[in-house]
C-alpha cells in the first residue's frame, strides 16, 4: 500500500474534506491522527473507521499554541513520529467588505492563516530531526483568484501559498516537501451555507460541469503526501474542475 508504515496528522480531520482525506490514507495503510475543535464529530469519525490501533482523535483548536504542542507530542508518543501534515482545518465568515466586522476578520484570520503557521512551526523541527516530512496546506481557488464577499478568507487562502512558497524554500533543504491544494468549490458543510444559486453558477462556469466531492481533494492530498510526489515542492495544485485556468 502507498503509505504502509507513514503517519499522517490531519487538522480539521474530523468533518468534510478532511475525513475523506483521513479514510483515504487509512485505506492506504497510514496510521492517522484526526486533530480537530469539533470532539462530537471527531467521536463520531472514529467510530466509523472502528476505532483501532491505526487511527486517534485529539481535540485541538488550531488557534492556541499549547492545543498545537500537545497535538504534536500526542502523535508522537502514539506513533513516534509524523510523515504527513496536513494543514486543513479552515473557516469561512463572509461577508462584503463595508459589512466585515473586525471579529468576522480576526476569526477567519486565527484559523486559516496562524493555524496553520502554529501547526507547522509545532512540527517542523520532528521533520527536521527525521530529515523527512511533507507538509501540505489547504489554499483555495479563491486565495488565487479572489471573491465576492471573501475579504477575510481569500486573504488567508492567498497567505497560505505565500507561507507554502517560503517553507518549501526553508525547509526543502531538511528533506521537507511543502505543498498546497488549491480546490474549487467542493459539496461540504462549509459550501452547505453558499446560496444555491450561487453553487449553480459555479456549477455551470466550469467545464466539467459539476461541484466537487471531498474525495477529489483528498486524492490530491494522498498523491502529494506519497513518495509518487517526491520531487514536487512549493507547487499550489488546483483541483476545481478546470473553473479558473
Ligand atoms: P468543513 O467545515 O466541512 O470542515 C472543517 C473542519 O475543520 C471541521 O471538522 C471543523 O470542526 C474543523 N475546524 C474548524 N475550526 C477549527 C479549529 N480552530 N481547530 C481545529 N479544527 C477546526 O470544511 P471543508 O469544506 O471540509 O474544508 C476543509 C478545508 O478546505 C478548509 O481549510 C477550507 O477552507 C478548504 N477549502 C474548502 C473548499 C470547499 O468548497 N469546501 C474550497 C476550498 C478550500
Amino acid at each position: 500500500m502507498k503509505m504502509d508504515g507513514k503517519v499522517v496528522l490531519i487538522t480539521g480531520g474530523a468533518k468534510g474534506i478532511g475525513k475523506k482525506t483521513a479514510e483515504k490514507f487509512l485505506k492506504e495503510g497510514a496510521k492517522v491522527v484526526i486533530a480537530d475543535f469539533d470532539a462530537a464529530a471527531g467521536a463520531a469519525a472514529l467510530e466509523e473507521f472502528g476505532a483501532g490501533e491505526d487511527v486517534k482523535f485529539i481535540q485541538v483548536d488550531v488557534t492556541t499554541t499549547q492545543h498545537v504542542e500537545a497535538m504534536v507530542k500526542f502523535t508522537k508518543d502514539a506513533y513516534g513520529k509524523v510523515d504527513v501534515l496536513i494543514n486543513n482545518a479552515g473557516i469561512t465568515i463572509d461577508g462584503f467588505l463595508t459589512k466585515m466586522e473586525d471579529s468576522f476578520w480576526e476569526k477567519v484570520i486565527a484559523v486559516n492563516l496562524t493555524g496553520v503557521f502554529k501547526c507547522t512551526r509545532a512540527i517542523a523541527p520532528l521533520m527536521i530531526e527525521q530529515g523527512s516530512g511533507v507538509i501540505l496546506n489547504a489554499s483555495s481557488v479563491v486565495g488565487l483568484y479572489g471573491n465576492v464577499g471573501q475579504t477575510n478568507y481569500s486573504a488567508t487562502k492567498a497567505g497560505v501559498i505565500g507561507l507554502t512558497k517560503s517553507w518549501a524554500k526553508e525547509l526543502g533543504p531538511k528533506g521537507i516537501r511543502v505543498n498546497a491544494v488549491a480546490p474549487g468549490f467542493i459539496v461540504t458543510d462549509m459550501t452547505a451555507k453558499v446560496p444555491q444559486k450561487v453553487l449553480d453558477l459555479m456549477e455551470n462556469k466550469t467545464p466539467l460541469r459539476k461541484l466537487g466531492r471531498p474525495e477529489d481533494i483528498a486524492s490530491a492530498y494522498l498523491f502529494l503526501g506519497s513518495d509518487d510526489a517526491s520531487f514536487i515542492n512549493g507547487a499550489v495544485l488546483s483541483v476545481d474542475g478546470g473553473l479558473v485556468m
